[in-house]
């Protein structure tokens, strides 16, 4: 169960399209179904706490206490807690703790599991009880957004993902974030020019002046961090910039590239619906935003909205080295202000 969670975990990182609110769905239910399958092992074990404790119980506290802070930072983000440890949200530690569990777990299973036994699986007693487990969740799960709305709580209010609605519409008000920790200088917009080449007929280098356009698209950047914001934005349409390189038939994704080195890949077929803005709402975009030009990607989570482009690169495949580029954007100079 472990396992399946931290899948479906890392998976919501990726996953930003309503269409994909299932998958958060799985998560959700088999988070609360563990919380069910712990009551039940706790209600074996639980006369081992009073007796003496050996060496293994102190262990099995331990283990305790991991998994039921994963649910606990779980269970109290998805309830709308709006609490800061340590200078982190509960969402941030959800992840830490979790991937420490998995680890943890994995390397338990590795050095002591037994092989499963058909009683383990087989049986009336056992079949009742995972029945139990597995319906009891998913009431949870089904009640769980009515009740925090009549209770007024915020979890009534989060978006599929789980995140939180912060400033729409209103401009550069909401929160900027990186990841990891990208800190370029401002990008001087006078000399500023976007470089598109790679599989194209004809590369271009495209002043500012000439992305400032008056393309619009209402779009929902919904943050890993566990916020989001939905804003009307302006500027160019990838589409156009394609046209006018005009791309080779072998090139099948494109490449955004940050100032800092961070890049993330798209399909050509979905770059359609791609967008390189330099305004939000009403305003420029701020430097913290990406100025002079960010990519806005519907459906993909923020991460993915590349910000301070400098070039767009189309290949004939996606980029292998995308998600390490995210990392190491951090430790370049450009990264780090040069
Ligand atoms: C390791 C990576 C993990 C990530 C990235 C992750 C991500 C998330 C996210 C985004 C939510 C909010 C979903 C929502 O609000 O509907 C959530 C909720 C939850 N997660 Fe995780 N999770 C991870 C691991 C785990 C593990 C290992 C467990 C269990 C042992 C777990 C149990 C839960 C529970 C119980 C909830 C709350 C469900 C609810 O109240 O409806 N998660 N997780």
């Amino acid at each position: 169960m472990v396992g399946l969670l931290a899948a479906t975990g890392v998976w919501t990182l990726f996953a930003g399209e309503p269409s994909d609110a299932w998958g958060f769905a799985v998560h959700d239910v088999g988070g609360l179904a563990i919380a069910g399958v712990l009551v039940w092992k706790l209600r074996r074990v639980w006369p081992r706490l009073l007796r003496p404790w050996e060496r293994r119980t102190t262990a099995g506290v331990a283990a305790l206490a991991l998994v039921g802070s994963v649910l606990a930072t779980g269970i109290a983000w998805s309830s709308g807690a709006k609490l800061f440890v340590g200078g982190y949200n509960l969402l941030a530690w959800h992840f830490a703790l979790g991937a420490a569990l998995t680890v943890a777990v994995a390397v338990h299973a590795i050095v002591r599991a037994k092989p499963l036994r058909r009683r383990d699986l087989a049986g009336r007693r056992q079949m009742l009880v995972a029945g139990g487990v597995a319906a009891g969740a998913y009431v949870t799960w089904l009640l769980q957004r009515p009740v925090s709305g009549w209770l007024g709580l915020r979890g009534g209010r989060r978006r599929f993902t789980g995140s939180y609605e912060a400033a729409s519409y209103s401009g550069n008000e909401f929160p900027s974030t990186s990841w990891v920790a990208d800190s370029p200088r401002p990008l001087d917009s006078k000399s500023y020019r976007l470089e598109l080449g790679g599989l194209v007929a004809e590369p271009i280098s495209v002043p500012l002046a000439e992305l400032d356009l008056s393309d619009a698209l209402e779009a929902t950047l919904d943050c890993t961090g566990g916020f989001y914001s939905r804003q009307r934005w302006h500027g160019v349409r990838l589409s156009r910039l394609l046209e006018r390189a005009g791309p080779l038939p072998s090139a099948g994704h494109v490449r955004v590239v940050s100032y800092t080195g961070y890049r993330w890949s798209f399909d050509l077929r979905d770059a359609r619906r791609l967008l390189l803005a330099t305004r939000v709402g009403d305003e420029p975009l701020s430097h913290d935003h990406g100025a002079p030009v960010r990519l806005v990607a519907p459906g993909r989570r923020g991460f993915q909205w590349v910000k301070w482009i400098v070039r767009l690169e189309l290949h004939d495949g996606p980029d292998p080295g995308a998600l390490a580029s995210t990392v190491w954007s951090s430790f370049t100079s450009e990264g780090r202000g040069a």
